[in-house]
C-alpha cells in the first residue's frame, strides 16, 4: 500500500522546499486570456508570497511582471483589475510603462548614480515569462525554464475536442481554506469518496472511474447518466435519474429505457443536436457528450470537463506562508450562443466554512442535480482532514488502487523537491 508521509501537509520546512523547489520551476496557470482586452488592461494575481501582475502592452501583448516597484518594494496594482496608461507606485510616484521600464523617477538628479543606464535599467519592473494556451495566460517564475508546451505534455491534444478558447469565464471565485493546497487538491483528485460523502451521486453518476497517468499530468473519466455499480438496483429510474435527465435536455416521460440505458441515450440525443448548437459536440467523443473528463494539469490545476461547460480548480499556496491555509480558485466556462450576453461576474476572495458555496457563486455548477451540495460536502470536510493530519499520532497517509493519482503526484512532486 503506497505511503506518503504526512509532513508534507503540515511542516513549514516542507512548505519552504516546494516553494523554492516546484513554485519556482514549473508553468502556472495564471488569469484568463480574455481578462484583458485593451491596451492598458491588467490583472493581479498571486502565488505564495508573490503578487503577480498581467497586462497588455500597447502592442497588445501579454507581459507579466513581479507586482512590485524597484524602488523600495510597495505593491503597484493593489485591484484586482483595471485599466491603467502606466504603471504608478502610490509611494513616492515612481512610473513603469506597459513594458516594466522605469519611465519616471520624481527629482530624479537626487539618484546621482542613475545617470549610469545599466544602473537605471536595473529599475526595470522584474518580468516573468508567460505564454498563452487554451485561452489562459500561463507563466513561470524561471527565466529559464523549458517552453510551456513541452511541460504541457498530451494535455493541449486531450483537451482540444472542448474548444476552451472558445468558453467564457462566467465566474470566478476564491475561498480561502485552513488546510494544505495538497489537501484541497487529494480531495478532488480522486472520487473513491463518493459513496460515503456524496451517496446521493450515485443513482447517475459512476464513482469507479478508469485513470490514465500523462507523464507530469493525469486524468480520471466518471461516467455519468450511469447508476453507480456500487447499487443493487441498477434499472429502476428514480427521482434522480430523472432529473439528470431532464438537465440533459431528454423528457424523462418520453424514456423508456432502463437505468443502465440512460448514458446511451443522452449521448444520441446530444449527438443528433450537434449541427444545431453552439456547443462544441462535433469535436467530442461519444463518451465526452456525457462523462466528466477530469485532468490535472500538475502540479495545482484540475479541469473538470463537460459537453456544455468546463470547471477549473486551482489550488494556490496561502501568501502567509503558512502551510494550513490556501486559496481555492474555482472557475466557470462556457461557450455562449450566439448574441447571448451574460452579465459580468464580480470577483470575490470567500472563507471557506463561513460563506457558503451556494451564496457565493453565481452561476452555480450547471445542469447536474445537487451539484452545490456535493461541493459543500468537499469543502466542509477539508478544515476537518487537516486538522486530523496535523496529530503527532498521523504519520502517513495510506492510498489504494483508486487513488492512484495521489500517488503519481506525489512522486512528480518529490522529482522536483529532490532535484536541487
Ligand atoms: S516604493 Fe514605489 S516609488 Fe517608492
Ligand atoms: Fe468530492
Amino acid at each position: 500500500m503506497p505511503e506518503i508521509p504526512a509532513d508534507r501537509y503540515k511542516s513549514n520546512e516542507f512548505q519552504q522546499l516546494e516553494w523554492q523547489r516546484l513554485w519556482g520551476r514549473v508553468w502556472n496557470m495564471g488569469p484568463r486570456l480574455d481578462e484583458l482586452r485593451n491596451p492598458g488592461d491588467y490583472v493581479t494575481h498571486t502565488l505564495g508570497k508573490e503578487r503577480l501582475v498581467f497586462v497588455l502592452n500597447k502592442q497588445g501583448e501579454v507581459r507579466g511582471f513581479f507586482n512590485v516597484c524597484r524602488h523600495r518594494g510597495n505593491v503597484l496594482c493593489r485591484r484586482y483589475s483595471g485599466n491603467m496608461k502606466t504603471f504608478y507606485c502610490a509611494f513616492h510616484g515612481w512610473k513603469y510603462d506597459l513594458d516594466g521600464a522605469v519611465t519616471d523617477i520624481p527629482h530624479r538628479e537626487r539618484f546621482a548614480e542613475l545617470d549610469d543606464p545599466d544602473e537605471l535599467e536595473k529599475l526595470n519592473l522584474t518580468p516573468l515569462l508567460v505564454d498563452v494556451w487554451g485561452g489562459w495566460i500561463w507563466f513561470n517564475l524561471n527565466p529559464g525554464a523549458a517552453p510551456l508546451m513541452d511541460f504541457l505534455g498530451e494535455i493541449p491534444e486531450k483537451l482540444a475536442g472542448y474548444q476552451f478558447e472558445r468558453a467564457t469565464l462566467i465566474d470566478y471565485k476564491t475561498f480561502e481554506f485552513d488546510c494544505n493546497w495538497k489537501t484541497c487538491l487529494d480531495a478532488f483528485n480522486e472520487s473513491y469518496h463518493f459513496p460515503a460523502l456524496h451517496r446521493q451521486l450515485l443513482p447517475w453518476g459512476n464513482e469507479d472511474a478508469p485513470i490514465t497517468l500523462l507523464g507530469l499530468h493525469s486524468m480520471m473519466i466518471n461516467e455519468y447518466g450511469v447508476p453507480s455499480p456500487s447499487l443493487e438496483d441498477r434499472e429502476t429510474i428514480g427521482a434522480q435519474l430523472e432529473e439528470y435527465l431532464r438537465g440533459q435536455g431528454i423528457d424523462p416521460e418520453m424514456f423508456d429505457g432502463r437505468g443502465l440505458d440512460v448514458r446511451g441515450a443522452v449521448q444520441k440525443h446530444k449527438r443528433k443536436l450537434q449541427n444545431d448548437t453552439h456547443f462544441s459536440y462535433q469535436s467530442l467523443e461519444d463518451g465526452q457528450l456525457t462523462d466528466a473528463y477530469h485532468y490535472l494539469v500538475f502540479p495545482n490545476v484540475h479541469f473538470n470537463c463537460f459537453a456544455e461547460f468546463h470547471v477549473a480548480m486551482r489550488y494556490r499556496p496561502h501568501p502567509s506562508g503558512d502551510p494550513g491555509r490556501m486559496f481555492f480558485d474555482f472557475l466557470m466556462f462556457a461557450p455562449l450562443a450566439p448574441g447571448e450576453d451574460i452579465e459580468p461576474f464580480t470577483y470575490k476572495i470567500a472563507k471557506g466554512g463561513v460563506d457558503t458555496v451556494g451564496d457565493v457563486l453565481e452561476w452555480g455548477v450547471r445542469s447536474f442535480p445537487a451539484s452545490d451540495e456535493v461541493l459543500e460536502q468537499d469543502i466542509a470536510l477539508l478544515p476537518l482532514v487537516q486538522a486530523g493530519m496535523s496529530s503527532d499520532s498521523f504519520d502517513v497517509l495510506r492510498l489504494g488502487e483508486d487513488e492512484s493519482r495521489l500517488g503519481h503526484f506525489h512522486e512528480n512532486l518529490m522529482r522536483y523537491i529532490e532535484e536541487k
